[in-house]
């Protein structure tokens, strides 16, 4: 079996899935508030995956994930370890967003769930980076961004690293202290990243 056509058979499942959820209404309240879906960006061939929470006004209008101010704290953040948006790959619990960046419903995330449980099976991600509560808990079951951020849990071929939402920062006025724990954190992304592959081809 040639590794090219795996990439391919990988391409192409990528392509089905994000056609699929092209046009999703599984959600009727995020139908109403989304201008589009945000399905993700970045390396497709990435073995670093980055799940944030939900698209805000700049991601639902540009339909890039983080392109908007925490979008800019996250870029700073990889930047300090040596890391680039092109050496990952970024997408959200829920691809929708939702009226006045509200909480995602349970429900909501449920019905995101089995989309990004395929992005999981078709990108085959070595390292995982949770960014604030609701992707944690949704991929680790665990809650509590506040004393697990940082801690590398292992999860199925990968390892799950949970970190501080670029949004708490700027909520607390860029607390500069916090910017130093959240470079610390980056610092433990880059050495699981050091460990393993970054693109797999
Ligand atoms: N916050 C998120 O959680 N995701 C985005 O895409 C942008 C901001």
């Amino acid at each position: 079996f040639l590794k090219s056509e795996k990439i391919r058979e990988r391409m192409d499942a990528y392509d089905e899935l994000k056609e699929e959820y092209n046009n999703c209404q599984r959600c009727p309240k995020l139908c109403k508030s989304r201008a589009q879906v945000v399905f993700g960006s970045g390396n497709k061939h990435a073995k670093i995956l980055f799940i944030g929470e939900a698209p805000g006004a700049n991601e639902d209008k540009q339909g890039i994930p983080f392109c908007g101010a925490s979008g800019q704290v996250l870029n700073q953040l990889l930047e300090s370890v040596g890391l680039s948006r092109e050496d990952i790959f970024i997408t959200n619990t829920i691809l929708c967003r939702p009226e006045k960046n509200r909480n995602p419903e349970k429900e909501e995330i449920e019905n995101c769930l089995g989309r990004l449980d395929k992005i999981l099976e078709i990108m085959q991600p070595k390292v995982i980076v949770t960014i604030g509560n609701f992707a944690t808990e949704r991929i680790i079951k665990k809650k509590g961004i506040t004393s697990i951020h940082g801690k590398v849990f292992p999860y199925k071929h990968a390892v799950v690293i949970p970190v501080i939402h670029p949004a708490n920062f700027l909520y607390q006025g860029r607390n500069p202290q916090l910017f130093e724990q959240m470079k610390k954190d980056f610092e433990g992304i880059a050495e699981q990243v050091n460990k393993k592959t970054l693109i797999e081809l």
